[in-house]
């Protein structure tokens, strides 16, 4: 076995040695699955993908409909290198929601290209907002494969802690984090899953959201040779209470006189994965907002040629069934109304998550918005495995654990918060 690693590794550059393993999650799910295959009556909270109360995949029926009755030119040709023109506009209104118009009065541009998946947009990102061997701004507990986009892009990785006691920002913690990066390192990027953050569900608040805008418009204004980059990674928003919080915070600023830095830019990375339950069609893209036309075009440019030198083009039949959707008030509102009836699933699984964590004194981070809740601790393993032997399957991560509330049936809830009760008093 060794032998025929040596051999692999005569093939292998030093960055593709350092790829070990199976991903994390799949191999939790690869594990509640040989449960079921044993006959047990096991509980899945594993994937990060929604699942129906009878554990069937939840698929927004719309744009099923809409996907299957494309025209077969839909599905066969290529898309545009940079996307197709309607669902680059409709990629603007899923990052800026009804705040849009108003962004565009007050005179900010914009540029999207498509991606596959928002995958493919934060890959867009990490090959061109920030110089090879810098470091990248992520809070400390974040989605995992972070780490492998940017690792593949030649970046490192600095953090700030996700809480800050009682509060879903650690400011003094992020502000600090900027000026030491701004000591050693012409462009600053800061990738923000937010709202409903995955690994543990957090939303900023309003005014949350405005300090983080401020304290990188602050560090802009300060250090006016270095380009300042803050992504929000939307990749589960339009499940969040406050789905275009940030578009809303940029028109507060702006309007409360914030006069927007020249070396600031503000980028989204879109996901239809979720949005519109498409996850294998791989469709996303990647927004980006700055004052300047010239700014905004020279990034078109930039993104569409790092596209075509990566993927060629995103998926077409993604791009066309979304954008034809959302074209028609009609079907726009019926894929609404499917995405509603999904986010009170995730709400009601939510509320009584929470109440039963509070019954049972399970100590869970604070979760609001999406997918997941998070359980902090240090031995995390152990207490996925305690509750492995309750046929409860959780995910291991740094720092903790991720309980997917997104596959949990709602009446297994419970018998998760009882499980990760029993493990903490083991
Ligand atoms: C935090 C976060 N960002 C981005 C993505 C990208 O998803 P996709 O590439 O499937 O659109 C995911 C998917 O799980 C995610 O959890």
């Amino acid at each position: 076995m060794a032998m025929a690693e040596n051999i692999a590794n005569s093939f292998l550059n030093d960055f593709a040695k350092t790829k070990q393993g199976n991903d994390t999650i799949f191999s939790c799910w690869a594990r509640y699955q040989e449960a079921i295959a044993q006959g047990h009556d096991a509980v899945n909270g594993t994937i990060g993908a929604l699942l129906e109360d009878d554990g069937s995949l939840a698929i927004n029926q719309t744009v099923d409909e809409f996907v299957r009755n494309s025209p077969p030119i839909e599905i066969a040709a290529y898309a545009p290198l940079k996307g197709l023109p309607e669902f680059l506009d409709l990629a603007v209104t899923l990052a800026l929601g009804d705040a849009r118009d108003e962004l565009e009065e007050i005179g900010l541009c914009h540029t999207a290209t498509a991606s596959p998946g928002g995958s493919g947009a934060l890959y867009l990102a990490a090959a061109n907002y920030a110089d090879r061997g810098s470091k990248v701004l992520l809070r400390d507990r974040h989605w995992g494969p972070y780490d492998g986009f940017l690792a593949g892009c030649g970046l490192d990785i600095a953090t700030y802690p996700l809480l800050s006691g009682d509060s879903g920002l650690d400011l003094a913690g992020l502000e600090s984090s900027l000026r030491e990066l701004s000591t050693s390192q012409t462009k600053i990027m800061s990738w923000l899953n937010d709202p409903a953050h995955n690994p543990t569900g957090l939303s900023l608040t309003a005014d949350e959201r405005m300090s983080v805008l401020k304290a990188f418009a602050d560090a802009a204004m300060g250090n006016e040779n270095i380009g300042y980059t803050l992504l929000i990674d939307a990749a589960y928003h339009l499940y969040a209470e406050e789905p275009h919080g940030w578009a809303e915070t940029i028109t507060d600023a702006l309007h409360d006189g914030l006069e927007w830095p020249a070396n600031l830019l503000l980028t989204f990375a879109i996901s239809l994965s979720k949005s519109h339950t498409v996850y294998g069609l791989r469709g996303g893209a990647l927004v980006t907002i700055h004052p300047d036309q010239s700014v905004v075009d020279r990034i078109t440019t930039v993104m569409g040629v790092t596209g075509r030198q990566t993927w060629s083009a995103s998926s077409r039949l993604a791009q066309y069934s979304i954008a034809k959707i959302h074209s028609n008030q009609e079907s726009g509102a019926a894929w609404s109304d499917e995405k509603v009836r999904m986010t009170e699933i995730l709400k009601q699984r939510r509320k009584l998550f929470i109440s039963a964590c509070n019954r049972l004194n399970v100590s869970i981070n604070p979760t609001h918005d999406g997918f997941f809740a998070w359980l902090e601790h240090d031995n995390p393993q152990t207490i996925v495995d305690s509750c492995a032997e309750d046929q409860v399957y959780l995910v291991p991560l740094k720092g903790g654990v991720r309980i997917g509330l997104c596959a949990i049936p709602t009446d297994k809830i419970e018998r998760v918060a009882e499980s990760l009760s029993n493990a903490l008093n083991v």
